[in-house]
């Protein structure tokens, strides 16, 4: 008999805990989307059938995480489970110290409060959110330097999460090192659809800021998926692992701040690591003030225990494959039909391009909005705008609009099948089929800052006829 190479790609786990999804009408959908104020964030997330929302912090665990769990070391200092924890972070990063953290924003807190401060400039491929509220809560300016084509939905490149190194270079020739305080790459970059980082670009990245003495760090939170990505695309790994490939990487690099919500396969957490004896006792003073005592920082001995795991657990090449495939494979159907997406698809989302689907609605109407809540309406699925609702608004309470318009459908990790994918493309289809139905919103309820997360909003027919 011949070996059987199946092309089809199975999800690498057997389920032995559900948890039941909630089937509601369209009229439901219609009422509670209403009484929500049109905004997803405030839905109840029982009245969501496929929530993709975020991939953070909503991932299955494992029998093996669940059983470590069970077996959890509460002790307030020195517990087994945080030396556990340590040890792994240590094993996969090989950074010195580990300050454990309640959740990546928390690292990102200690770390900039800690090390950056007014005129510094932290150069990033493209900062998450929070890296760039806290990088400007420590005075300092977060710069955005990733290469052209990721900015361009369309563009195809295989790493479009790269870092533009001339316009590192000069940057620091401007500003100065002395003013860089450190340079990250967020790997794989978030912000600009979970595009991965090439090892080339990691390592001239790390050369150029060795050269200036300049720390130079990573944003972890979905390192193995960039490792991934190095190991499909990039000349030279196809035969290393995933773990050889993340430990490279994190070669390059002096430190890094981590949300083990995401690639940490746990549901809270995170840590800094670093290599810098100095720069650690300063932040762990700062941690015992915010977080806890060193050795669990916010964390339960069992959220620690489930990250030592997780942090395996994500670097397994039938789980990763099957992730980045199921997200190929949506945004392959996508495609076929017509619908434009951010391409190629990244590790952890695919983003639908809604200013090139829905060219009738102007900025100011919001149609990355308008596409996310034609998805919960018509399907019970739950995205999250990425345009002018979260962005638009300028600090003088002026309109600009947002670079892109997109709608990010973020997966869980080992929490969907194929066919609840197959029924996504099904919605997609049918809601780009009716698209020019798709109403513009407007905002009649926000508040001045991260207006994205309490806005109420009503579609504008409606709204044009006085309800
Ligand atoms: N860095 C990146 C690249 C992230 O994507 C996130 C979180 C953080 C840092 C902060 O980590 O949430 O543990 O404090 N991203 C989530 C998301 C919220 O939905 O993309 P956190």
């Amino acid at each position: 008999m011949q070996e059987l190479h199946p092309k089809t790609i199975i999800e690498p786990f057997r389920i032995r805990s559900v948890e039941p999804i909630r089937f509601t009408t369209m009229k439901e959908r219609e009422e509670k989307l209403k009484k929500a104020g049109y905004n997803p964030f405030l839905l109840r997330a029982e009245d969501v059938l496929i929530d993709l929302l975020t991939d953070s912090g909503t991932g299955a665990m494992s029998s093996k995480q669940w059983a470590g769990m069970i077996a959890s070391d509460e002790s307030y200092a020195g517990a087994s489970s945080f030396f556990r924890f340590e040890a792994a972070v240590r094993d996969i990063t090989g950074f010195k110290h580990v300050i454990p953290t309640h959740q990546g924003r928390a690292a990102e807190h200690i770390l900039f409060s800690t090390i950056a401060g007014p005129g510094d400039v932290i150069p990033n491929n493209t900062h998450f959110d929070t890296t760039r509220a806290h990088v400007e809560h420590a005075g300092a300016e977060a710069r955005d330097l990733v290469i052209a084509e990721g900015k361009k939905p369309q563009a195809q490149h295989p790493f479009k999460g790269n870092m533009d190194v001339k316009a590192l270079e000069a940057a620091i020739k401007k500003v100065g090192p002395d003013n860089i305080p450190l340079v990250m790459i967020t790997v794989t970059n978030n912000s600009g659809g979970g595009q991965p980082v090439s090892m080339e670009n990691i390592r001239t990245v790390s050369t150029i800021a060795r050269k200036n003495n300049i720390p130079f760090l990573l944003d972890a939170c979905r390192f193995a998926e960039n490792a991934w990505f190095i190991k499909q695309r990039e000349k030279g790994y196809a035969d290393k692992t995933p773990i050889e490939i993340a430990r490279e990487m994190f070669g390059y690099a002096d430190g890094c701040t981590m949300s083990a919500k995401k690639d940490g396969m746990a549901n809270i957490g995170g840590f800094l690591a670093i290599n810098d004896d100095d720069l650690a006792a300063r932040c762990r003073g700062l941690e015992i003030l915010t977080e806890g005592f060193p050795t669990y920082g916010g964390m339960a001995g069992y959220d620690m225990e489930a990250i030592a795991l997780g942090l395996y657990e994500v670097l397994d090449e039938g789980y990763l494959r099957y992730r980045i495939r199921s997200i190929e494979y949506l945004g392959e159907k996508l495609i076929a039909a017509g619908i434009p997406i951010v391409q190629p698809t990244g590790g952890h989302a695919l983003y639908i391009d809604a200013r090139a689907m829905l060219p009738h609605i102007p900025f100011l109407q919001y149609p990355a909005w308008s596409l996310n809540n034609a998805l919960y309406l018509l399907g019970g699925v739950r995205g999250v705008e990425i345009g002018s609702v979260m962005f638009g608004m300028q600090p003088d309470g002026s309109e600009k609009p947002s670079a892109m318009e997109l709608v990010r459908l973020a997966f869980p990790r080992r929490v969907y099948t194929q066919s609840h994918v197959d029924y996504l493309a099904e919605v997609l289809l049918s809601v780009n089929s009716q698209k020019d139905k798709l109403p513009g919103y407007r905002i009649v309820e926000q508040t001045p800052v991260l207006r994205h997360f309490t806005a109420r909003l009503v579609p504008v027919d409606l709204a044009s006829q006085g309800e």
